[in-house]
Parts: structure tokens; sequence; C-alpha cells
């Protein structure tokens, strides 16, 4: 089945203003590494289902073994077959997908001039491509289901950047796909809006994970991946009405 689940059961759970993630399934992709392994950790512990997805298999695992509830679906995201089977999968868990977490991305850095089209291609693929797929099969999926008490049928969450909506000098074609993925986002909220489905981006700042690891980053200030998970867990227990659209998260300290 290509899959691997945990075998604890759900163990629910009760979100800091009130409302449960306990009967909730999230699927989050990018959750082998930094920012969405916290994610779907953040949401796992508050009592979600995780159907986790990235490519690679073992990084997974180890992500999500210590939630009481989760499901690892190797995916590649850019591949449409893959993320079919993925949304499979999770509406397999419970009949229902709740909150997806679009985490899964890659950063080539590069001036213009020496950027190939082989990173250029697979910037938009994985960051822009792999965003409409997953947002396409949630909402198909979420237009499904009935509606949770309040109205609310689905959330999904895009992680985006600060670079998608500022330039960032060597990341033309990151900043490129982010853009994208900021005007896919804000479309794809009035369309589902009044149809019961929230839509939320979280535009981090720079977070201290392996995308950020080289030296040329080492005297930054950096986000830990964890203050990114509670941008999001407050995104998806804000009340049934509220809708946190965009979600600036920096770092105190100045650049
Ligand atoms: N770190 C920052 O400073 C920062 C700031 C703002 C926004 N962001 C955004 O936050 C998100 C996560 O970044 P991160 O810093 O956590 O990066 P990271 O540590 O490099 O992790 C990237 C994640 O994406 C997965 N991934 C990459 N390509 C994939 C593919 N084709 N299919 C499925 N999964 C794939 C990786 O798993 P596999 O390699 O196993 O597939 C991994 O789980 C990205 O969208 C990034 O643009 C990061």
């Amino acid at each position: 089945m290509g899959s691997w689940e945990s075998t604890r059961g759900d163990a629910g759970g009760t979100d800091p203003i009130g409302g449960s993630l306990g009967s909730r399934v999230a699927v989050v992709t990018g959750a082998s590494r930094g920012i969405g392994a916290a994610i779907a950790r953040a949401l796992g512990r508050e009592g979600a289902f995780i159907v986790g997805a990235a490519r690679t298999r073992a990084d997974l695992e180890v992500a999500l073994a210590g939630l009481p509830a989760a499901l690892a679906v190797p995916t590649d995201v850019s591949d449409p077959q893959a993320v079919r089977t993925l949304f499979e999968a999770a509406a397999q868990v419970r009949g229902r997908v709740d909150i997806v977490v679009n985490a899964a991305g890659v950063l080539r850095r590069a001036p213009v001039e020496q950027t190939t089209l082989a990173d250029w291609r697979e910037s938009l693929e994985v960051n822009l491509t792999a965003v409409f797929l997953c947002s396409r099969a949630a909402v198909r999926q979420m237009l499904g289901q009935r509606e949770a008490p309040g109205g609310v049928r689905g959330h999904i969450v895009q992680i985006v950047s600060g670079a998608g909506v500022h330039g960032w000098e060597g990341s033309s074609a990151y900043a490129a796909s982010k853009f994208g993925v900021m005007g896919f986002t804000e479309t794809l909220r009035e369309e589902v809006r009044g149809r019961g489905i929230k839509v939320t981006e979280i535009l981090p700042g720079m977070v201290d994970t392996d995308m950020t690891a080289q030296p040329e980053f080492s005297g930054r200030a950096k986000l830990a991946p964890e203050d990114v998970a509670r941008a999001v867990l407050a995104a998806v227990t804000a009340s049934p009405a509220a809708v946190l659209q965009r979600v600036d998260v920096r770092h105190l300290a100045p650049r």
C-alpha cells in the first residue's frame, strides 16, 4: 500500500482556545523535515490524525513516529497520480479530509543569468504546480463532505514565504513560484469561501531548516519551525466564522 501507520490510535486533543482537533484528518506535505514536520507534530499533538507526505519514506516515518495517529504516504507532490493516491489514502482514514497544509518546497539559489531551466522548472513544479494539485484535490474532497458544526467543510493552509510578496535577490525561480502561489491562493479563497472552505497563507521569514543551512545564511536571525507551526495551529483553531487569511511570521530581530 506504500504507506505506514502509527498504531497508537487517536488520542484526541484540545486546542488552546477551546476547539478540538481530535476528530480532524490533516494532510501535511513536506512532513518529513523542517517546517512541515513541525506542523505535523503540532497538529498531531492536538489530536488530529496526520497524513504525512514527502518523497523520503524513512524521514517521514521518523518525523511521524511519536504521534498518536499518523499515516505516512511517500509522495512526490508534483506528480498528479501520486497526489491522487495521497488524497485517496487520506479520505479512507475517516471518510473526510479537514485540513490540508501545503509545506513541501525547494529553494534553488542562483542569480538569474546562472539559473538553469531545470532549476526553474523544478521550483515551479514543486512550489507551485504541486500546491495547485493538492489544493484542487482538497477542494474536490471537501466540497463532497458534510459541514462541521459552524459551517466549515475544510481548511487549506499554504506555507508561502516573504518571497511571495517581495523580490529576493538570488532566488528568482523561488520568488516566481511563491508569487504564483499567492495569486493562486487569493483566487482560491474567493472561489471557495462561500462554500465552507477556509484558505490561509502563512508567510514566514527565514526559518532554521535544511533549506537555510548553507553558510550564506549563517549570520541571519532565524525562526524555529515550531514558530510557523504555532501560526498554523492558530489558523486552524480559529472560530468557525473567522479566517486568518494571511499571516506574516517574522523574527523580532532587525534584518
Ligand atoms: N526555511 C525557510 O526559511 C522558509 C521560509 C519561508 C517559507 N519556507 C517554505 O516552507 C516550506 C518548507 O520549507 P523547509 O524550510 O521546511 O524546507 P526543508 O527543510 O528543505 O523541507 C522540505 C520538505 O519538502 C519535501 N519535499 C521537497 N520536494 C518534494 C516533492 N517533490 N514532493 C514531496 N515532498 C517534497 C521534503 O521532503 P523530501 O525531500 O523527502 O521529499 C521536505 O519534507 C517550503 O514551502 C518553503 O518554501 C521556508
